[in-house]
């Protein structure tokens, strides 16, 4: 039997990408600080510890896995890594476990590893205009991400690499741009816009305005989860090592997503701007590089992905008041 290891199991895409390795027949350990809020793990085996800690890492890497995908992050949407205020933990908590990770999976001839890198190491001088964000992979350098988040997925991102070089491994590096659906994070301050911007329309009433952070004109494009879960399945078992973008190319302004969102939910809204942590102006995926070497890339439109996930968070929302 295949065996797979999901670091950051108890998250969203690590909890989803579980329900897929078993679905394929794979026997799969997860490991994460906590289990996931949403779902039962569908993980054969499921362990609790914390990946900062070089001792709990080689214990977890006790065997040569079939794949490894290396998840765990300390990570939120804008109200998390653009306020400042979490910066040196994003950046100690996230490079502490890759460099540990790493070492671990060497030491046990791991060489199937899949990193998460994210589109927030795109220079930020880039994506000053909405309309016209560049986020092509080559544009990577010289760097400028406009977060320390940013910052310590371009270190990473090079950390795997480098084993490639330099131990002959088979990392594969993935720049995720936003990805979203049912059993993500929706409340509490790590959620992204689409769960935020779902919540607050699933709570108002027609009638009422909802609050906007910014003038909503930046734009962002949205992957779901199944797709974002097919992309990197199919980098991890291709010969391509990265870094590539997984995400969509279908790019929206904020108050487009809001329009959708609310057209969804049959309601009318109003939108009320105000001051929030913004992040980069624009952002759009470039899925050239991944259509030519993986001869794939994400299709779906993004009102189907909403569609799933408004539904799934009206249901948290009503359940919670
Ligand atoms: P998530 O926060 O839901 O999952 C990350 C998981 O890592 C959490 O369950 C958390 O408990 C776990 N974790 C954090 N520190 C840990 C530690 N010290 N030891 C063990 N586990 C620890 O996030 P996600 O959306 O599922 O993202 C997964 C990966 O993809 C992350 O690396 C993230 O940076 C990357 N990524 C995600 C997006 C997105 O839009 N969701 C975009 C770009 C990149
Ligand atoms: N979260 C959130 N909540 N964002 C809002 C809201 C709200 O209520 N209202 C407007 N926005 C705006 C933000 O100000 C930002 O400009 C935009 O929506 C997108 O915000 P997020 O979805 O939170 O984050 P992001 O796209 O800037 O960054 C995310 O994607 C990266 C990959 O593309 C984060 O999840 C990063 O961690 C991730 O790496």
């Amino acid at each position: 039997m295949r065996t797979a290891l999901v670091c950051g199991a108890g998250g969203f895409i690590g909890g989803h990408l579980v329900k897929r390795l078993k679905a394929e027949g794979f026997w799969v350990r997860g490991v994460d600080l906590k289990f996931n809020e949403h779902a039962e793990t569908a993980a054969d085996d499921f362990v609790i510890g914390d990946l900062r800690d070089g001792n709990f890492c080689r214990s977890v890497v006790d065997r040569k896995f079939d794949e490894v995908y290396q998840l765990a992050a300390d990570m939120g949407g804008a109200g998390y890594i653009f306020t400042g205020e979490h910066d040196a933990d994003i950046m100690h908590n996230s490079a502490l476990i890759n460099l540990n990770m790493i070492e671990a999976l060497r030491k046990r001839q791991n060489r199937n590893i899949f990193y998460s890198s994210s589109a927030c190491m795109y220079p930020a001088h880039n994506q000053e205009d909405p309309e016209n964000p560049n986020c092509v992979e080559d544009s990577a350098y010289p760097a400028a991400p406009d977060s320390e988040y940013g910052w310590e997925k371009l270190f990473s991102e090079r950390l795997y690499l480098s084993f490639n070089r330099n131990y002959n491994m088979r990392c594969r590096v993935a720049r995720y741009h936003n990805i979203f659906g049912p059993e993500g994070t929706w409340t509490g301050g790590k959620e992204k816009a689409p769960a935020a911007i779902c919540r607050k329309v699933a709570s108002a009433r027609s009638g009422e305005s909802i609050d906007i952070w910014g003038d909503g004109n930046q734009t962002r494009s949205f992957l779901y989860i199944d797709q974002c879960l097919e992309g990197t399945i199919r980098l991890l078992r291709s010969d391509f090592e990265g870094p590539v973008n997984i995400g969509s190319e279908e790019m929206v302004t904020i108050n487009q997503l809001v329009d959708i969102v609310s057209e969804i939910a049959g309601k009318r809204l109003h939108k009320n701007h105000i001051p929030g942590p913004i992040g980069v102006r624009g952002r759009n995926s470039d899925n050239n590089l991944i259509r030519k070497k993986l001869d794939w890339s994400p299709s779906e439109p993004l009102i189907k992905g909403l569609e799933r996930t408004y539904a799934w968070i009206e249901g948290r929302v009503r359940a919670n008041s």
